[in-house]
């Protein structure tokens, strides 16, 4: 059968479509990249703002056009919003077939098995419904319910041609879910508690994917410094570690650090799990993590980043705003000066540090002066680049519920283009910091130097739009030597783009790293030239 399948949202999404890809591909299912060529549509949703929703919807409504016009086709809507529609969707959009949460991928299989036996008749509904919050929901324990998931991210074979990632670069997934509850966020309730997978089943998918030939990993987790396993506390009967629910944030009180450590209780924290991997991977180039949570980012983690030379310098850490009594409205457990203290700590362990960020503008409340809070942190720290979004109200979460959304639009889309522009002046000065410095670049895609990309052409420079890399985009310069152009990202994820004589020179250096000396630098990238003499070695 032919699947097509299509991602919308996070890097998560991404991961959670690559391994779907793999399970079906494993059983036989063959993939298409057009949704006219599938007899099954899968589309693996994310439900963080209202416009990933409605492109989402659209693509629905599309494909129940085909529905009706007689074609046969398996509809199957996946990830967070399944899971925040529920039953809901099927009611509303008697198209859609399958629905299956993101902690329920394993499951899809035997779903897609379910609709096919069916011969006039759709399966009863619990046939076709995987969802946390569901009464079909497996009665299992929360452990075995875990071990599918864990089953489907340790059974993934890696496949560049359709990483998402790209070449020769992953993405392994070290916690599930999220416990924080900042109000305007779905992912709690979509993705459920944090779950913290087994550090041995890390460090063995990581081998194995090194062993396929990736030389980068990026480690993934809604607050990936959270990640805490405790060994001996889930077991299976045969004395398997399993998946395990994330302690809380008592456990990154020092006191009660201590309390633990005097029991005896033996656990691997994330500075623990990235120096695992640096000293059991060697064939890991480059380890990467996202998204970091300001708070609780212990030293020793900003210590393995500093003298481990194969994790990357590189912090992805949203503030969200620059306002404290935002931050507050926002519950995300930390003030201006409380961030401002990680950022200076974390730059002054890692020097070579580069950081990013997310913000929201917007935000139920939100003054001018608050908003004026936020481009004083933008002014003051050097964030490399910043995600910047509107504040989109999402039904089910606390501000939702609580805090009336009275920030007219046009005011969100003045301040989202005013932040734009001020992370624009900043990124090109972070950027020209670097001028002159060689640095190893992981070559990732090529782009034809002489096109003018929209984005330019819309000024939409020095940050990106809804979350999305400029990588793809970017404008092509006027010291463009060449036609084509080889881009790459340094171990700090600075965008470099090279200047090559063909196509075929810049597809050469794809999947590899080398070494290049950054000779321009503007507010989406820097430019850089290739190190002739030195252009075969592999560094960080
Ligand atoms: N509205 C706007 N942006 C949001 N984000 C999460 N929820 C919302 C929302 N309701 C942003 C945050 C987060 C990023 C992944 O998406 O900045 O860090
Ligand atoms: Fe959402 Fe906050 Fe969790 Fe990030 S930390 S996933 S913003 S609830």
């Amino acid at each position: 059968m032919r699947v097509y399948l299509e991602t919308f949202g996070c890097q998560m999404n991404e991961l959670d479509s690559e391994l779907v890809r793999s399970n079906l591909h494993s059983l036989g299912y063959s993939f298409v990249d057009r949704p006219e060529e599938a007899s099954v549509i899968l589309f693996n949703t994310c439900s963080v703002r209202e416009q990933a929703e409605q492109k989402a919807w659209s693509r629905i409504g599309i494909i129940g056009q085909r529905k009706k016009a007689g074609e046969k086709l398996i509809l199957g809507v996946l990830g967070c919003m399944a899971e925040r529609d529920g039953l809901d969707m099927l009611r509303r959009h008697p198209q859609v077939d399958i629905l299956c949460g993101p902690g329920e991928l394993d499951r899809l299989p035997h779903l897609l098995a379910n609709m096919r036996s069916a011969t006039d008749e759709r399966p009863a509904r619990t046939e076709r419904v995987a969802l946390a919050g569901n009464s079909s929901r497996r009665t299992a324990t929360l452990e075995a319910a875990q071990d599918g998931l864990e089953a489907l991210d340790l059974s993934r074979s890696f496949d560049p041609a359709h990483s998402l990632a790209g070449t020769a670069s992953a993405y392994v997934r070290i916690t599930r879910g999220c416990n924080k509850f900042c109000t305007y966020c779905v992912v709690p309730h979509t993705r459920g508690a944090e779950v913290h997978r087994p550090p041995d089943h890390i460090v063995d998918e990581c081998k194995r994917l090194a062993d396929q030939g990736v030389i980068e990993v990026t480690l993934l987790g809604q607050t990936v410094n959270h990640y805490r396993y405790t060994h001996g506390r889930a077991l299976t009967v045969d004395g398997r570690e399993l998946p395990q629910v994330g302690p809380g944030l008592a456990a990154f009180r020092p006191q009660d650090a201590r309390v633990r450590a005097a029991s005896g209780e033996r656990t691997t924290t994330f500075a623990d799990l990235l120096f695992r991997l640096h000293e059991e991977v060697p064939a890991l180039r480059r380890i990467r993590f996202v998204t970091s949570y300001p708070r609780d980012f212990s030293d020793e983690a900003l210590q393995v980043m500093a003298q481990c030379d194969r994790v990357c310098p590189y912090l992805h850490a949203p503030a969200q705003s620059g306002s404290d009594r935002i931050l507050k409205l926002m519950n995300r457990g930390y003030t201006v000066s409380e961030y401002l203290e990680f950022v200076d700590r974390a730059f002054q362990i890692v020097p070579d540090l580069c950081l990013a960020g997310d913000f929201i503008v917007g935000f139920p409340t939100e003054t001018d002066e608050d908003f004026e809070a936020t481009c004083d942190l933008v002014r003051r720290v050097p964030f490399k680049n910043n995600f910047i979004f509107k504040y989109s109200p999402r039904p089910g979460t606390v501000a939702y519920d609580r805090i009336p959304d009275d920030v007219p639009d046009e005011v969100k889309r003045w301040r989202n283009n005013r932040l734009l522009a001020l992370q624009s002046e900043r990124s090109a000065l972070v950027h020209a910091e670097w001028l002159g410095r060689t640095l190893p670049v992981f070559f990732q895609g090529t782009r034809s130097a002489r096109r003018a990309p929209a984005a330019a052409a819309a000024g939409l420079v020095g940050a990106t739009i809804e979350g999305r890399d400029p990588a793809p985009s970017f404008p092509a310069g006027p010291d463009s030597v060449g036609s084509w152009q080889a881009i790459g990202r340094t171990a700090g994820d600075l965008i470099v783009a090279v200047s090559m004589n063909s196509s075929a020179d810049a597809r050469a250096l794809v999947g590899s790293i080398h070494t290049a000396t950054m000779v321009g630098a503007e507010a989406l990238l820097l430019r850089g030239r290739l190190d002739e003499q030195n252009s075969s070695v592999i560094g960080l």
